[in-house]
Formats: structure tokens, sequence, C-alpha cells
């Protein structure tokens, strides 16, 4: 069955989760505050199109799927929607605010998921009137590569929605795996205190940054080090995550390392930026 499915956020996630739909023949309105974004979303699918099309990953032309995105910049656009796809911003009060409003206008059936990498969704649930259909749906970066979708079961989510949620990632291509909700999920738990030991590891002069990835990627079999990783992802989001752990846990096993806070405040965020631990061209 072919939806018509609101995707929120042209970031690096929301292009990838609008990207992965619309490769399945979905309808997708894709929807941002800002038209920089848009524009820079919609390029970012054409390459990645472009090139799983060279490698013969997908048999459509590229344009064909394009044709199956619009964008947007007016959230009353998604009003006909049958499934929405949150992925702005990682704070809690963006999200509960875009979801109430959500709530008043988008049809009563419809299906509300957040890619949240760590915000409760018991709590962005709540900001809405659809409790039973309000889910999780984590997908990882870079999303049309990675197989993982964390399904996330809030404390109401019907058994009906996160059976539809499963079966729809299963179309997707993708591997879905539910989990309950719980600060950072599963993959979070356990990804960001690697991270952010290795960035105490890099802190305290136990080895260089290229050596700590190099420990990882040689000896653990990790397909990018955790340094690299943290670039890949964003200091910023590695940072808001730990703090959600840190903070809804009270276990200080979970405070973020200075150098990681550091960083963050001198706007070396990874890739994104330019510069992180590495330095991008
Ligand atoms: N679309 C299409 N193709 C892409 C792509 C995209 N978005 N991103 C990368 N590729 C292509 C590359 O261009 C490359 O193509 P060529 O072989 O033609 O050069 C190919 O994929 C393979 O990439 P690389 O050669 O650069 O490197 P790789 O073989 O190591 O694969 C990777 C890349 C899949 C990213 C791999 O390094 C990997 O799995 N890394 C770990 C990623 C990971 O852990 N992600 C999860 C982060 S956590 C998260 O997302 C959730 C959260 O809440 C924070």
């Amino acid at each position: 069955m072919n939806m018509f499915v609101g995707v929120f956020g042209a970031g690096t996630m929301g292009r990838g989760i609008a990207q992965i739909f619309a490769t399945y023949g979905h309808s997708v309105i894709l929807v941002d505050i800002d038209e920089k974004y848009l524009k820079s979303g919609l390029e970012g699918i054409g390459n990645s199109l472009k090139k799983l099309r060279e490698k013969g990953t997908i048999k459509e032309e590229p344009e064909e799927i394009m044709r199956r995105i619009k964008t947007s910049l007016n959230r009353d656009d998604v009003k006909d929607c049958d499934l929405i796809v949150e992925a702005i911003v990682e704070k809690f009060e963006m999200k509960a605010e875009l979801f109430g409003y959500l709530d008043s206008i988008v049809k009563k059936e419809a299906i509300f998921a957040s890619n949240t990498s760590s915000i409760s969704i018991t709590r962005l649930a709540s900001q809405t009137k659809r409790q039973e259909r309000f889910i999780g749906m984590h997908f990882f970066n870079p999303v049309p590569l990675m197989k993982l979708v964390e399904v996330v079961r809030g404390y109401s989510t019907s058994d009906d929605t996160v059976k539809f949620i499963v079966d729809l990632s299963s179309s997707l291509g993708k591997i879905p795996v539910v989990v309950n909700d719980y600060p950072g999920f599963v993959a979070n738990r356990i990804l960001m205190p690697l991270i952010n030991e290795a960035i105490f590891s890099l802190m305290e002069g136990v080895a260089t940054k290229e050596d700590i990835d190099k420990v990882a990627k040689y000896g653990l079999n990790h397909p990018m080090g955790p340094l690299e990783l943290a670039d890949l992802i964003g200091l910023d989001v590695c940072l808001d995550i730990m703090n959600v752990l840190y903070q809804e846990t009270g276990d200080p096993k979970y405070r973020p390392a200075p150098l990681l806070k550091k960083m963050v405040s001198a706007g070396k965020l990874g890739r994104k930026t330019g510069e992180g631990f590495y330095k991008y061209v």
C-alpha cells in the first residue's frame, strides 16, 4: 500500500528518511522551516540516488524517485498524510510544540513517529491525543545504507501500531527491532558511552585520535573508529544524547566528557561544520 508520508526536518536524517520512503514508492512531503535545508536536502537525495543507481542497488531512475518527493515550508501541508516521521533538532520543546500542533490538523487515523535518538517517546506522545498511534521510528546514519530501524514502543503505543511500523520498516528493506522506551533506547545506550569513553581516552592522552580509531577498527572490527563516527553523527547530537542519558538516569557513568562539551561550544561539530576530531575539505 502506497502512503502519503510527511517528513519533518531536511537535515541528514530527514532527507535520508524521505529518500527511503520515495524509493519504495510512497509519496513524500519533506517539510523544513528553512528553504536552504530543503534545497540541500534535495541535492543530497539526488546525489545519493545517483550513486545507488550506478551501483545497481536501485532499479528506478533517480528522477522518477525524486518526482515522488515534494517540499514545503508550510506544516499545514501534511494534514492529509497517513504517517508523519519527525526528524527535527533533538530538543524536547521543539518536538513537543510540533507534535501538539500536528495533532490538531492531521487526520485522526494517521500515525505519528519520531526519529528521536534519545528523547522519551512516551513524553512526546503525551503532547497529543493519539498516544496509541505514536511510536519511535529510529533510523541510522547514513539512512540509505544502514539496515536497522529501532522501533520504540511508548507506554501507550498499541500493538496494532507496533505491527504496522514493523511491517512497514521491513517493506522498506530495513530490519526492525522493537525496544521499550528507556533513555537512549538500546542503540545509543550502548553507542554513546563508547564514543564518550573514546573522547575521555583522547582527553587523558591515552592515545592519539588516529590510534584510538585504529584500535576499534582493527581490534574490534568496527567499520569506523568511535571518533570518526562521532564526526559523522555530529558532536552536538552526541552531547545532546549523553545529556539525556545523564539527566534521565542520574547515573554519573553517563557524564559527557569535558572535551566533547568544549568542542561543541567551539562549533567543531564534525563533518557538517568541516571540522570535528578530524578536518574535512
Ligand atoms: N547514499 C549512497 N551511498 C552512500 C551514502 C549515502 N548516503 N553514504 C555513503 N555511501 C557510499 C560511499 O560513497 C561509498 O561508495 P563507493 O564504494 O562508490 O566509494 C560506499 O557507500 C561505501 O562507503 P565508504 O567506502 O566510505 O566506506 P564504508 O565501506 O566504510 O561504508 C559506512 C560506509 C556504511 C558509513 C560504514 O563505514 C559504516 O557502517 N559506518 C558506521 C556507521 C554507523 O555506525 N552509523 C550509525 C550511527 S548512529 C545513528 O545514526 C543513530 C543515532 O541516533 C546517533
